[in-house]
């Protein structure tokens, strides 16, 4: 599995937990926890492990692209940022308040913008560059993704909490995921 494809399989299962949401056929209390629960290990495994290796990835050949990629990745982190206490907001109001929906719909249209976004200006750019390291970061990416949202909302936002500095210039290479969750 690709690094960029293991975030989009993350996307997608968002995107359809948001349609749900809409319909809203019942359980909507359980779907906004694991929906919480979902996009806040995404978050985290962003910030934690693939917007580090994208710094690491730019092309070194094209000196205008690190600034710019930077530029991208320091925004996707401030989206982060405003998602996590819009996602916060929405968990503590109950759906049958009468601000729920409008919490809601502001916070789905923040996220599918950066998903968006995500996907066309750094993921189509950052794969290729990424090479062999591609299978190792997904692999890397799929745990922790996985052990935090099975460890809920709560941990995963304070996990998200704890890695939302941005990283400037990281090392070479993958990082190892950091023990964020112990
Ligand atoms: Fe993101
Ligand atoms: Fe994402």
């Amino acid at each position: 599995m690709k690094a960029t494809r293991t975030l989009t399989n993350q996307h997608d299962e968002v995107r359809e937990m948001f349609r749900h949401l809409k319909k809203g056929n019942g359980h909507t209390g359980e779907l906004v926890q694991l929906m919480a629960s979902t996009l806040v290990a995404h978050m985290l495994v962003e910030q934690e492990l693939f917007y580090p290796a994208s710094l690491s990835a730019v092309d070194d050949d094209h000196p205008e692209k690190p600034a710019r990629r930077e530029e991208r990745v320091l925004e996707f982190y401030e989206d982060h940022a405003t998602a996590r206490y819009m996602i916060e907001r929405l968990v503590r109001t109950a759906p049958a308040d009468r601000t729920f929906t409008a919490k809601l719909m502001t916070l789905q249209k923040l996220v599918l913008d950066h998903f968006e976004e995500e996907e066309e200006k750094l993921f189509s750019k950052v794969e290729k560059q990424l090479g062999e390291q591609s299978a190792v970061l997904a692999a890397q990416m799929d745990t922790l993704f996985e052990r935090t949202r099975r460890s809920g909302y709560a941990v995963g936002r304070d996990g998200a909490a704890k890695t939302a500095s941005s990283p400037l210039r990281p090392a070479k290479g993958v990082r190892r995921v950091a023990a964020v969750l112990e």
